[in-house]
Parts: C-alpha cells; sequence; structure tokens
C-alpha cells in the first residue's frame, strides 16, 4: 500500500511517500480503507523528533483518518463498510490503518470523508478542553488564540455549538482573522496588542475562557484578559516557548491555570473517546459543527501540507486525500 514515512529527524523536507506492507490487524481492532488523513502540528513536530510521542525510525506518522470499515471485531460497535473516522495515533497517512475500535466512530452520510478527517484529533481535543477542564458554562465568553488554526477552529465551534457567549479570536494576520470568523468566532483581534483590543471589546470585563495553543510571551496579557474566576487552558506551545507564571495572579483575582493533555486522559479510560463522539454527533449531524477546510492535498503532496503548517501559512485544517 502506499503510505507517508518520517525516515529520519530532518523535518518535512525528508518525508516521502513509500510502498509498505498493509498493517496487520489484532484482536480488538477495525482495519480501516483510509479516504482522507487530517494533518496536524503534532506531525510536524514529530518529523523532527520533537513530539512527546517517539516511534522508532521508520514509521508512519497519521493521527487521524476517515474511510470505511474493511474488517471488524464481531463485537464491534461498527460493521464492515461503514463509514468511519478514526483516531489510530500513529499509522493514519496510508491506504489501510489499524485502529483500535474504540476509537472508531460513526459518522452522518452528509459528512465527505475530508471534513470527517478534519475531526477527530482537534474536535475532542476542544471537547475536552472546554467541556471537561474548562468547564464551560452556557453563555460564557471565550478567547482563542492561534484561533485560524487546526485547534483554534475547533475551539471555535465547539466552544459555540455548546452554548458559549461571545468567541474572540487572536490571530496574527487580518486573512487569518477572517478564517477565524468563518470558523464561527464573533470577532477576531491582532496578537499585536490583544489585550487591549479584548478589554475594549469587553466593556473592561474579560472572557472567562482562555484557550491558548501558542504559549510563548503572550501568557502574561493572556491572564490580564481573565474575568474573575477564569479559567486560562494550557493546550500547546507553537510559538516554541514554555510560559512562566507569577501565581500571585491567580489569586488576586480567582484565576484558574488548567492543563489539557487529552491524548494521555483519553487513551488511559477506556469508553472516554466514545463517550465523547456521544456528546459531539447530534451537533455534527444537525450541522451545527462543520470544520473549515484550509487545504487538500494528495497523498504525494504531503510534504507541502507538513510545510504550510511549519511555516505557519496553514489556514483552518489541511487533509490529506489518501485515495484521490
Ligand atoms: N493538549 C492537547 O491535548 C493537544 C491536542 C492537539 C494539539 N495540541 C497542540 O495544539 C497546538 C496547535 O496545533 P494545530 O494543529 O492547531 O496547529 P496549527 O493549525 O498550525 O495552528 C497553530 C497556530 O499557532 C499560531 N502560532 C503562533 N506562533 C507560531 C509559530 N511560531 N509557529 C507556528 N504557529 C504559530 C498560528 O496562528 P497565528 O499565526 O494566527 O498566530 C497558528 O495558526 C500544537 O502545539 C499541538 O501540539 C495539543
Amino acid at each position: 500500500m502506499k503510505a507517508v514515512h518520517i525516515k529520519d529527524l530532518e523535518g518535512p523536507s525528508t518525508v516521502s511517500v513509500v510502498d509498505a506492507a498493509p498493517p496487520v490487524r489484532k484482536d480488538g481492532d477495525v482495519l480501516i480503507d483510509v479516504h482522507a488523513a487530517g494533518v496536524s502540528f503534532p506531525e510536524v513536530l514529530q518529523s523532527r523528533g520533537r513530539y512527546q510521542v517517539k516511534p522508532d525510525l521508520p514509521f508512519i506518522p497519521g493521527a487521524e483518518v476517515a474511510g470505511v470499515v474493511a474488517e471488524a471485531p464481531a463485537d464491534a460497535a461498527v460493521r464492515v463498510g461503514d463509514r468511519v473516522a478514526a483516531l489510530p495515533f500513529l499509522g493514519g497517512f496510508a491506504e489501510q490503518v489499524a485502529c483500535s475500535a474504540d476509537a472508531v466512530f460513526p459518522i452522518p452520510d452528509s459528512l465527505g470523508f475530508e471534513q470527517a478527517a478534519a475531526i477527530p484529533f482537534n474536535y475532542l481535543t476542544a471537547h475536552f478542553a472546554l467541556r471537561r477542564r474548562g468547564r464551560l458554562e452556557p453563555g460564557e465568553t471565550v478567547l482563542v488564540h492561534g484561533a485560524a488554526g487546526g485547534v483554534g477552529t475547533a475551539v471555535i465551534q465547539v466552544a459555540k455549538a455548546f452554548g458559549a457567549g461571545a468567541v474572540y479570536g487572536v490571530v496574527s494576520t487580518p486573512e487569518k482573522g477572517e478564517m477565524a470568523v468563518a470558523a464561527g468566532a464573533d470577532e477576531y483581534v491582532l496578537a499585536d496588542g490583544f489585550k487591549d483590543a479584548i478589554k475594549t471589546a469587553t466593556g473592561g470585563r474579560g472572557v472567562d475562557l482562555v484557550a491558548d495553543v501558542v504559549g510563548g510571551d503572550r501568557f502574561t496579557d493572556s491572564l490580564r484578559c481573565l474575568a474573575a474566576d477564569g479559567r486560562m487552558l494550557v493546550i500547546g506551545f507553537t510559538a516554541g516557548s514554555i510560559p512562566e507564571v507569577k501565581v500571585n495572579r491567580l489569586l488576586l483575582n480567582n484565576l484558574d491555570v488548567v492543563g489539557v493533555g487529552w491524548g494521555a486522559y483519553a487513551l488511559g479510560r477506556p469508553g472516554y473517546l466514545q463517550g465523547q463522539w456521544e456528546d459531539f454527533l447530534p451537533k455534527l449531524s444537525a450541522g451545527a459543527i462543520v470544520p473549515p477546510l484550509g487545504g487538500s492535498y494528495a497523498l504525494a503532496e504531503v510534504r507541502d501540507a507538513l510545510e504550510a503548517i511549519d511555516n505557519r501559512k496553514a489556514m483552518g485544517k489541511l487533509v490529506l486525500r489518501v485515495r484521490d
């Protein structure tokens, strides 16, 4: 089968498409004919050995896919021929992948494979961040950093679908701001000077939640954007540096800084991912969540997709068309 290989740790430019042996389905796994795969920031990190998951080389990356069930255990909730999205976490950039049945999800007929492939990784992260870790209540306001990116657009859409009030996107360019608004944000502000812009937009009150995938030197100003009782969700560090926090800022306004480590949490709790999907599926079926795609690439163009993310050019979610 055709598959993408990471064979060294030199970054996106040496990632290649190879002929690889198809996966062997183990007990409890579902074998999926992959039609599309989502591309995310962690795959760029993996191409340099900078992600927390470090498989032996060479390996097939690809955390999330959409496709058709080719083989399934007798007791699985899905059957041969079902259209599904899935979270193999690795191996998804290939014509076939084997995935634990616990991480295979039915998709509505209305959803195309490319959009379905955009959902599991980012939207279940956003769901965990906002609902479980952030304790989002209806009407609460949310600020989203990296708001035109994969996780950012997912946070915007999940926040809105689960009843948030105003959602503000923080972005580096007006073009990205338009993408955040198209995804459902009420307003965007530019990263440069975002604290003052948010204070103005909220009449001085600030927001109830900040979702941060960027980290770096924005952190203290993000805390200053929080209203009393506010929660700061630490999701990622695309800026490259890990912020430090002076905890007196938390005491003064009763703020929480909350870690969001969705993968480890979900994998350690059988059934958790299926519970998330059950909560999520009605929103998908009703069309309340439609992931904005920023680019669709043939499998052979995988480097272009990874480089777009690496060069901060990507907007919305990028997907690979595995079977053109
Ligand atoms: N905690 C979890 O469970 C979890 C789960 C999934 C992903 N993540 C993490 O979430 C982060 C975002 O992933 P993603 O797929 O949404 O990435 P993405 O689509 O590339 O979006 C990231 C955004 O970060 C912003 N950014 C700021 N400084 C940047 C820099 N120096 N280089 C690149 N981007 C920069 C960019 O927005 P502007 O240009 O507008 O600033 C960009 O749109 C990653 O760190 C990933 O590892 C965490």
